[in-house]
């Protein structure tokens, strides 16, 4: 039973929360999201989104500015020889050892994260079928965000592949029995979300990698959810191929390139099918035919997007300053106020939890239940309080372990207790 039931205890207990955080101080190494003017002058007051769009570090528009005049502004096109040419690699490398669990040389930052869902599936469903013909099955669930399910669906329709749907239960996610059922010797390749970005649930990456294998097949996974806020030990679960975006607990800015990994033995053997000059052995022999570079370079399709990837290179550091088995333990701390708030001051508006009750399977967001909380959310975004909706009646609450204060989520959820007690 939880025993915030009045405003004045949650207001409390998110100071003692806050007093008792190590990572508190990192909310000052991030742009500021107003001037104190309130919700009435636009500013935001509690920013509950932060799954969905990170918010910008101060070092990351200091960071711009510095390339603008010194590697772009002055070096000019020497900056691809001195530092861009390796620069998706380079910060790959670092995503992976601070947020992947990943050794150097399996890890590339391009494109977007649709994009590289594409190019890895496809390479996947294509050295799959390669080694075995039988195998021409693509696994995914119907509760996987839509770009992954999209993709599978267009893939099958080119590739002459058979799509073979999982339907998890939409309040959890998928399970390893649910995965065992559903692959055999015709699957390809298996795509899954790590966190379910509905319900926050965390897929049991290992037992499901295991079941993968088992059946001969090989796993994609979506980590778009768990890079930067849930460990991801892809190395040490064999992981094959992974995919995720960098805009959420990654801070790298609206349309910040996707990053992918792919484990280094099956690197030889994998081709993708967006082949370009830059994923070229040698790109500037320009010569006739495509040749794959060794290694992760032959993910690469053309120029990398070099300005997209400044901020998050600075928020990686910052990852790796405060650790990530800091921000994973604020990561549980803050889902686990959130469902006090909400079984305690909530649940008298028949506010549910949608998300997993147990702390072990939840990842950084938390979805509140509720038959209107499409109109709700409108009018909290009117109050300054930014959270997600999400279909068919949800209000998803994310937060950033280094930027998101516990008094912040307790502010945004009494502005919602305040809207639903002036329903009556
Ligand atoms: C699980 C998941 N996959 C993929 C995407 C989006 O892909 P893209 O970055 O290409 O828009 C999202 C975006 O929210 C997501 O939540």
């Amino acid at each position: 039973m939880s025993t915030l039931t009045t405003p004045d205890a949650v207001r409390a207990r998110a100071a003692e929360l806050d007093a008792a955080d190590p990572l508190a101080g990192y909310r000052e190494r991030f742009v500021p999201m107003g001037e104190g003017r309130g919700a009435e002058a636009g500013e935001v007051l509690a920013y509950l989104d932060g799954n969905s769009l990170g918010r910008p570090l101060k070092a990351a528009g200091e960071a711009l500015d510095r390339i603008v005049r010194e590697a772009w502004g002055t070096r000019l096109i020497r900056s691809w020889d001195e530092q861009w040419m390796d620069l998706p690699l380079r910060l790959g490398d670092r995503v992976g050892e601070v947020a992947l669990g990943a050794a150097p040389g399996q890890v590339v930052v391009a494109d977007s994260t649709t994009v590289m869902i594409y190019k890895f599936l496809r390479a996947g469903l294509e050295a799959a079928r390669t080694a075995d013909p039988a195998r021409r099955q693509i696994v995914v669930d119907t509760e996987n965000f839509p770009t992954d399910r999209y993709i599978a669906e267009g893939i099958a329709a080119e590739c002459d592949a058979e799509l073979v749907w999982i339907e998890p239960d939409p309040a959890t996610g998928v399970t390893v029995d649910e995965v065992r059922e559903a692959v055999g010797p015709a699957t390809a390749v298996v795509l899954l979300s790590h966190v379910a970005y509905k319900s926050a649930w965390i897929a049991d990456l290992p037992g499901i990698t295991r079941a993968v294998h088992e059946a001969g097949a090989l796993v994609l996974w979506d980590l778009c959810h768990s890079a930067g806020v849930i460990p991801v030990d892809l190395d040490a679960h064999e992981v094959d191929l992974a995919v995720g975006c960098t805009y959420k607990y990654l801070n790298g800015g609206p349309g910040a390139p996707a990053f992918g990994y792919v484990a280094a033995r099956h690197q030889a053997s994998m081709r993708q099918p967006i082949q370009g000059w830059m994923g070229h052995a040698e790109p500037f022999r320009m010569g006739p035919g495509y040749e794959p570079s060794p290694g992760m370079r032959r993910f690469i399709s053309g120029t990398p997007p070099v300005l997209g990837m400044v901020p998050l290179g600075e928020m990686v550091e910052l990852l790796a300053e405060a650790g990530m088995p800091a921000v994973t333990a604020k990561a549980a701390d803050l889902t686990a106020f959130v469902v006090e708030v909400a079984e305690g001051l909530l649940a008298r508006h028949g506010v549910r939890v949608d998300s997993p009750a147990d702390p072990a399977r939840r990842g950084g967001h938390i979805t509140l239940g509720h038959p209107d909380s499409r109109e709700l959310t409108a009018r909290l975004w009117e109050a300054g309080v930014v959270p997600d909706f999400r279909n068919p009646d949800g209000i998803r609450i994310g937060m950033s372990p280094l930027s998101t204060s516990f008094a912040e989520v307790a502010e945004g959820l009494l502005v919602l207790d305040g809207l639903l007690a002036g329903r009556g």
